[in-house]
């Protein structure tokens, strides 16, 4: 897919982010990195957040061959193959491709939910996006990120 290799390039848009919500990712616990793609989140994590324990899944194989971490799994975002045994769920760019109902399936209770959402249109129109995928989540911190690609970032806390 040319989106594979397009997205190779990106490296340093995806790392601002990241850097830029870097204070609100816990130190510890386990994590599901929802459509992880070539691993940029998973690479980040184990330098800034040696002690956090973190999974990648993502639909496309082409993306994962270009994964070096090795905990990754080939799976559909909205048929999630595991029990509710994660303390956060992080979802960068693919909440809009997902329909987001397995998310709280997985997820230990009192667990967070980071998303990264980038804005195409309005920040308005995505923050009210993210807040219908993350229905039954309580909203914690909604926070428009500036840079070389605008995004929105929401934290959600599964009651
Ligand atoms: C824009 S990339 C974001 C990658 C990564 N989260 C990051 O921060 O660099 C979107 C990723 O979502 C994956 N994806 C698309 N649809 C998916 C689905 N239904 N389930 C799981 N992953 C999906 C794509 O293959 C791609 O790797």
């Amino acid at each position: 897919m040319l989106f594979d290799h397009i997205y190779d390039s990106w490296k340093p848009v995806q790392y601002e982010k990241y850097l830029q919500i870097e204070a609100y990712i816990p130190s510890r616990g386990f994590v599901l990195d929802v459509g992880t793609g070539n691993g940029y989140f998973q690479d980040f994590v184990r330098i800034t957040k040696p002690e956090l324990k973190i999974i990648g899944i993502d639909i496309s194989s082409e993306m994962l061959k270009q994964n070096k971490n090795p905990d990754i799994i080939r799976a559909h975002g909205d048929f999630l193959p595991f029990r509710p045994v994660f303390d956060i769920i992080t979802c960068f760019d693919v909440l809009h491709v997902i329909k987001g109902t397995d998310l709280k399936i997985v997820m230990k209770d009192n667990g967070l939910i980071l998303v990264l959402q980038f804005v195409r249109f309005s920040e308005i129109e995505t923050v009210k996006q993210i807040r219908d995928k993350l229905a039954g989540f309580k909203i914690e911190h909604v926070e428009i990120l500036e840079g070389q690609e605008k995004s929105v970032f929401m934290i959600g806390r599964m009651i």
